[in-house]
């Protein structure tokens, strides 16, 4: 299966891409530092995966068209995207910025648009593909010291929704994935904390290759991935 993953430099992105990579995947990966994106295609390739890169910044939807069309070219086609990329940005509304507020609608809900545009043509024309959004329990659940960021993941949580049911009967799967405190850099807030508890990025790779993997007649269009332990309680 040929799949495009975005925010592939690092975090989650790149926990998907490693774990993707390992079971067979051609993966195409793009984020925008380019030196990060060589050094998880060197890492692909070193352990005998097929991986190709493109950067691109999302917030701009001529490169994110150039850098898709390169993947799709180079991997001869796109089954599957995942839309992972985002700014997470924890500030509640008296100290976030009016250029941070856009950053983050750029990039977490225009970004996904754009993406989601380039590749449902191709998907529409093979009649079949699969699209996975990934959203946040902050976009289903109120978010507290984070209402710009939380505002965003409800925008993705209800494009992604309405998007599987319009594309459903062009054979197009759509899955909005609702991961919990996932352990990546955008969630190391303070530097004394454990991390143990929280989900490893390659959890959410193991549960994306699930989801694409589901029978041909059944979609999952929700998944919700949760933490098995909780914080621990500060003392
Ligand atoms: N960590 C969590 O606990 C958690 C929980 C729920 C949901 N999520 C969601 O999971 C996704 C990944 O989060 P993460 O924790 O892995 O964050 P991260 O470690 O900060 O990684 C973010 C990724 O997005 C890319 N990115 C950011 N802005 C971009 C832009 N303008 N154009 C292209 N790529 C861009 C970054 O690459 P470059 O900087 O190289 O561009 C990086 O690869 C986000 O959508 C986030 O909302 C995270």
């Amino acid at each position: 299966m040929k799949v495009i993953i975005t925010g592939a430099s690092k975090g989650i992105g790149s926990g998907i891409a490693a774990v993707l990579a390992r079971k067979g995947y051609h993966v195409g990966l793009t984020a925008r530092s380019q030196d990060l994106l060589k050094q998880m295609q060197d890492q692909i390739a070193s352990d005998g995966g097929r991986c190709h890169i493109a950067a691109c910044d999302l917030r701009d939807p001529d490169q994110v068209q150039a850098a898709f069309s390169k993947l799709i070219e180079q991997m001869n086609g796109v089954d599957a995207l995942i839309n992972n990329a985002g700014l997470v940005i924890r500030k509640d509304v008296f100290t976030l910025s009016l250029d941070e507020w856009r950053a983050m609608v750029e990039t977490n809900i225009n970004g996904v648009f754009y993406a989601v545009r380039v590749v449902l043509p191709f998907m529409k024309r093979q009649g079949g593909g699969h699209i996975i959004n990934i959203s946040s329990i902050s976009g289903r659940l109120p978010l507290p010291g984070g209402s710009g960021y939380a505002a965003t993941k409800y925008a993705v949580t209800g494009f992604s929704e309405s998007l599987m049911q319009e594309v459903r009967d062009y054979g197009i799967k759509v899955t909005t994935i609702f991961p919990g405190s996932v352990d990546s850099e955008s969630h190391r807030h303070d530097p004394d904390e454990n991390h143990s508890w929280k989900i490893k990025p390659e959890e959410v790779g193991v549960a994306c290759h699930e989801v694409l993997n589901t029978a041909p007649g059944a979609l999952i269009s929700q998944l919700e991935i949760r933490p098995l332990h909780r914080p621990p309680q500060k003392k």
